[in-house]
């Protein structure tokens, strides 16, 4: 038994220092799969110190939750696909939420064993902040699910008085918390009870209040109150890993969201109380009618600007992710550079539908690290840029963000490329993009737009340019 129990601290200590290892491996393109790595051989022997830990006839159980869990994970994660990757991220941060309401009731049922005085004061708070975080995560995150995957509208949930009830529900959970801590042993279930019902509510309406184009700030939130549910556990669990880990995932996701509002131009307050953004691939709404006549442009035409351009600056958005242009967009761009064309990437932080979601593709696609730059360090290359090609982005690239101070996006930054000689936009129709408004960009004089479907496109550029540059 000592031996489970030094050779599980050793394991536990371990997987702590490979869980920061694989934070910072994951920081860079260049060291992101060493630092998934460390992550899975953490988790790997978090399981199995963790299991050493349990009696020999708590094995059953063990395997029964074990086996079906990482059979059903598997199946799912091998089978979403990218684009679908925020709702599948939304859905775990729901289970990690009910998981601490979960452990938090069996912890009070379970009685204060031992405890007295200040210690069970503290471990009954922690059985009460813990359940009222998980429950918030809980229900936050099937509605977050919900909206990511259109099962529920994606416009704000704009109750009267919304604020107001927010308050009244947070002073009843304290309230209750201080009737609950004050209550004898094994008699506060029902207070524990009705705060959990009142903190679900509350992640409920939370998360119905907020609009569809600051979902990914809610996710990486969610994900960031789901670490803070995972320490609470441990906290009442006395595992230190848990308690650990908690706070890394906890903190990364404030982290994260924080990142995710400075691109946005969005106040992190403002995002919580929610209200900005309605569904996506709408037509523009009515009254940001059509500004102007929008210049076509075919595929041969497009193929001789590119191979007689000196510098070309690719923008890529969700529609790269949408039509699977990846391999044919890296194909096209080692044509351009063997043919002596500086090509570059410039990449939004909230470009396509979760973060880092261009690098994955480009990665996946084996385009060069060194070519594919931050949005902050080429934006001011534009200028001096022959040709702009933005290929299935539309918000990232609205000029009406900086422009027009009554639109929606006002104040988040952009990637310039109405800057470039010519700005040429590839996408299948007029539609709008994830905020649901019109953007100037495509009815600029130097705006060429290239309609379709930008894998077609791709691949019809592929063949052109190659004929191009053998003649
Ligand atoms: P969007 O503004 O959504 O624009 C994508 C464009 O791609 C659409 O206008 C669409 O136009 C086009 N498209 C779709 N399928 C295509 C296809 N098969 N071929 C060619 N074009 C296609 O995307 P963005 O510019 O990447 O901006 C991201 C937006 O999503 C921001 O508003 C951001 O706040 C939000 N968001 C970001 C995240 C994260 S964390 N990255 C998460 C959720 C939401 P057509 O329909 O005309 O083709």
């Amino acid at each position: 038994m000592n031996f489970s129990i030094s050779f599980a601290t050793t394991s536990y200590i371990a997987a702590i220092a490979l869980f920061i290892l694989s934070l910072s491996g994951l920081s860079q393109h260049a060291t992101s799969r060493r630092g998934n790595l460390f992550g899975m051989i953490g988790m790997l022997l978090a399981l199995a110190a963790t299991a050493l830990l349990i009696p020999s006839n708590g094995y059953e159980p063990l395997i029964v939750a074990l086996v079906p869990g990482a059979i059903i994970g598997s199946i799912l994660a091998s089978r979403v696909a990218m684009t679908s990757m925020p709702e599948l991220v939304a859905m775990l941060h729901s289970f990690v939420g009910a998981a601490a309401v979960l452990v938090g009731f069996s912890n009070y049922l379970g009685g204060s064993a031992g405890l007295s005085g200040s210690e069970e004061t503290i471990h009954q708070l922690e059985i009460y902040i813990g359940v009222f975080i998980g429950a918030i995560t809980f229900t936050g995150s099937v509605i977050a699910f919900g909206k990511l995957n259109g099962k529920i509208s994606g416009k704000p949930l704009m109750l009267p008085g919304r604020h107001l009830l927010n308050l009244a529900m947070i002073v009843a959970v304290i309230v209750l918390g201080v009737i609950f801590m004050s209550s004898a042993e094994g008699t506060g279930l029902m207070y524990l009870l009705v705060m959990t019902a009142i903190a679900c509510v509350i992640g409920v309406h939370l998360v119905m209040a907020i609009g569809g184009a600051d979902m990914p700030v809610v996710v990486s939130m969610l994900n960031s109150y789901s670490g803070w549910a995972a320490a609470a556990a441990g906290f009442m669990l006395s595992n230190d890993l848990l308690i650990v880990t908690g706070a890394l995932v906890g903190s990364s996701g404030a982290i994260l969201s924080f990142i995710m509002c400075k691109a946005m131009n969005r106040s992190f307050i403002s995002v919580i109380l929610g209200g900005f953004g309605t569904a996506e691939g709408v037509a523009p709404a009515a009254g940001s009618e059509q500004q102007g006549e929008v210049t076509p442009t075919n595929v041969d035409e497009v193929a001789e600007m590119l191979s007689d351009a000196k510098s070309v600056i690719i923008v890529p958005g969700y529609g790269v992710a949408v039509a699977q242009a990846q391999h044919s967009l890296a194909e096209m761009v080692k044509i351009l550079r063997d043919h002596g064309v500086n090509v570059r990437f410039g990449i939004h932080p909230v470009a396509g539908r979760l973060p880092g979601h261009m690098n994955v593709l480009l990665a996946e696609a084996n385009v060069p690290y060194d070519i594919v730059f931050e949005m902050d360090e080429l934006n001011h290359d534009f200028p001096t840029t022959d040709v702009a090609l933005v290929i299935g982005a539309n918000d990232i690239v609205n000029p009406a963000a900086l422009e027009d101070p009554s639109s929606p996006i006002a104040g988040m930054p952009v990637l310039e490329v109405w800057k470039a000689k010519t700005a040429v936009v590839m996408k299948r129709s007029m539609a709008s993009g994830y905020a649901g408004i019109d953007n100037p960009l495509f009815y600029k004089e130097n705006t060429r737009m290239l309609f379709g479907d930008a894998k077609k496109n791709v691949d019809a550029l592929v063949v052109k340019l190659r004929e191009l540059v053998a003649a």
